[in-house]
């Protein structure tokens, strides 16, 4: 793990606060209100959540302990209570004003898009549930979601919460190799997938990656694939296995009371990439998580009745489950689902989607923000953005230009921005400003969540001083953490847990980002600090790729390391040594890059490939990593060699450079 830099990002000095405009009718109004919440619930956690747990969510029957800790890191929340997410999500605004208020708005490409309300919602995910009954899948069975962004993504996740039985969405970006890996690891019964989907101006085959991943009975666990007929190409379906969803849809009964659930049953899997090679599925539950997402959702984007709410994100990651699907629709809101991406063929899609809908609420990823930026101002000037009130980003720190430019030219300067920072395993937003409360500074998100005890410590478990880089870590469990990794409970608490050991019997959640606080109390979150990417936003693990890299016939050993890009925020880059007699060339390089996107995913195609004899080892033989980041970055080689066993390795890298 290498120690996070202390560099000041911050090159733009003001401070934004609300308006009174906003503060007014915000949630929470003011600084003092906030600090009141965050007093309040770092005095007494248990009663803050229960609270809140009673207030805003229905429970079928009340829990006896509101938490326990008594086997740490393994924490329950709300213990015997009984609730089901999905009848907070749907049937409990059936009895309100809310029953024919659009509940999803879709924007599908090229040019469809489909609107459901919460009555037609609640009707197709009961019938789904049904089908999904029909079908053999009972409380607690593992279903498998790869699919595009279309509704039927969160009718399919509903559903399974309908009934209690967990999903484990993988983004359908992924590789059949990916799939496979995930499905086998989570022993899916079913997989719910579509024809294909709409990726950046093409139709991407979707069921022919599952075919592939199933084939040779891959994954004996599955018996049923369900197909959603999105793009029309001709697909293969498999006699008794493979089954079109709307054809079962069609005769499947709207009835079907949500089953009550114990808080504490798994809601859902997410794979997301670590410091080793295999992705791990971040396991979250039911009661803690429907309540972390439905009050952060509520206070961090201020959610109001008539609001209509945009976030950007694929519902394959954890981002689309918490602020598109679960935490938006347990709140009643209308929330918008986007089929497409930005791409250059297309430079005002989101611009687009903002004026057709009306959209208030808009929650985004930097990444995108530095690519529109490169299209240029003409496209967001020529719509009409004015319906926005409030910005968010997430999924990387913003640098200080971005942020500007969208809080000027998207938020005509009057529009708060959220950047919040969380993880897969948080469930939901941990460090943000409250935009009514809170004021920002460009670069920095801010202040935690009311109930979140944030800080930044030595690997000791140390405090260290305001502005002094060190490890950020939560010092007290909150409803929506992960509960442990599926089927690894060594990993999740080697990973999570032992980095810092437990300072005076308490423990320490230890996130794997490099941060710093300011004098204000403000955190900056500098990037990660262990082997995890982060390209466009998204985690990748550089063993992975590395992984990728070995299985190519013509590879000997790679290393990949993350080299800083203007939009991406890191690209791949991987040296690669070669076995035998393989030669480099621009074709090899190539084909390694193909193979990647084979193995993992376009997301992960390395930007690119460098070819050595050999790579720097320490004398134990661990590649020196951080040699070559610097080498990547075209950087001179910062910091202490001595340990290199072999310095003319180093000398050869950088005369190829
Ligand atoms: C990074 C995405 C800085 C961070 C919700 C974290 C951020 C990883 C921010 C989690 C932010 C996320 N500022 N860095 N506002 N938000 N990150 O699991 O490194 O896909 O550990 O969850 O993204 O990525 P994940």
């Amino acid at each position: 793990m290498s120690q996070p830099t202390i560099e000041s990002i911050l090159q733009e000095k003001r401070i934004f606060p609300p308006s009174s405009d906003f503060s007014r009718t915000a949630h929470i109004k003011s600084l003092e209100d906030y600090q009141k919440l965050y007093d309040q619930a770092q005095a007494n956690p248990e009663a803050f959540w229960a609270e809140l747990a009673e207030k805003e969510l229905h429970w079928f029957q009340k829990w006896d302990t509101v938490f326990d800790w008594s086997n740490p890191p393994f924490g329950k929340w709300f213990i015997n209570g009984k609730i089901n997410i999905s009848y907070n999500c749907l049937d409990r605004h059936l009895t309100t004003p809310r029953k024919n208020k659009a509940a999803i708005i879709w924007e599908g490409e090229p040019g469809d898009s489909r609107t459901l309300t919460y009555a037609q919602l609640h009707r197709e995910v009961c019938q789904f549930a049904n089908v999904l009954k029909s079908l053999g899948v009972k409380k607690g069975d593992r279903v498998g979601i790869y699919m595009p962004m279309i509704p039927e993504a969160a009718v399919a996740m509903l559903a399974c919460a309908r009934i209690g039985a967990p999903h484990s969405v993988v983004f359908g970006g992924f590789s059949a190799e990916a799939l496979r890996d995930r499905l086998i690891d989570a022993q899916a019964k079913l997989v719910i997938t579509a024809d294909g989907g709409w990726r950046k101006d093409a139709i991407v085959p979707l069921k022919p990656q599952v075919d592939k991943a199933l084939a040779d009975n891959a994954c004996p666990s599955v018996e049923n694939v369900l197909v959603v007929q999105r793009t029309q190409q001709e697909i293969s379906m498999q006699t008794g296995r493979d089954h079109w969803w709307h054809e079962l849809q069609k005769t499947a009964s709207p009835n079907c009371p949500a089953e009550a659930m114990d808080s504490e049953d798994m809601l859902f899997i997410l794979y997301t990439s670590g410091s080793t090679g295999k992705p791990k599925g971040v396991v979250h539950t039911t009661g803690g998580y429907n309540l972390y997402t439905h009050i952060t959702t509520k206070w961090i984007f201020d959610l109001q009745e008539t609001d209509v709410y945009w976030c950007t994100a694929d519902v394959g990651w954890i981002t689309g489950h918490s602020y598109i699907v679960y935490g938006p629709l347990s709140n009643g809101a209308t929330t918008v689902m986007y089929e497409g991406a930005p791409r250059a063929s297309n430079p005002g899609c989101f611009w687009d989607v903002i004026e057709k809908y009306g959209v208030n609420i808009f929650y985004t990823a930097p990444t995108a923000i530095r690519a529109f930026i490169k299209m240029g101002d003409q496209h967001p000037k020529a719509r009409d953005l004015s319906s926005l009130r409030l910005l968010g980003t997430v999924g990387e720190p913003i640098n200080p230009e971005a942020w500007m430019w969208y809080h000027e030219v998207i938020g005509g300067g009057k529009c708060p921005i959220v950047d919040t920072w969380w993880q897969t395993e948080t469930g939901g937003i941990m460090i943000t400003p409250l935009p009514g409360a809170i004021p920002t500074k460009p670069g920095s998100a801010t202040r935690p969540f009311p109930g979140i005890l944030a800080d930044i410590v030595d690997l000791e478990g140390n405090p260290v001083a305001d502005n002094e880089g060190g490890y950020l870590v939560i010092k007290y469990p909150w409803p929506s953490m992960m509960r442990t990794v599926y089927g690894d409970e060594n990993r999740f608490r080697r990973t999570y847990w032992e980095h810092i050991p437990p300072k005076d019997g308490k423990y320490l959640y230890f996130a794997g980002d490099g941060a710093r606080r300011d004098e204000d109390g403000y955190f900056w979150v500098m990037g990660r600090v262990d082997d995890v990417l982060n390209v466009s936003g998204h985690r990748l693990g550089t063993m992975e790729v590395e992984s990728a890299l070995v299985s190519h016939p013509a590879v000997a050993e790679a290393a990949v390391v993350g080299k800083p890009d203007e939009i991406k925020g890191e690209e791949v880059v991987a040296f690669v040594t070669l076995e035998g007699t393989h030669q480099p060339s621009e074709e090899l390089a190539n084909a390694l890059k193909q193979h990647v996107v084979q193995e993992i995913g376009a997301i992960a195609r390395p930007g690119e490939i460098k070819f050595t004899d050999a790579l720097p080892k320490t004398r134990s033989g661990k590649i020196m990593r951080r040699l070559l980041r610097n080498l990547a970055a075209g950087q001179e080689v910062s910091g202490d060699t001595s340990t290199l066993e072999d310095r003319s390795v180093l000398d050869k890298l950088r005369e190829g450079n």
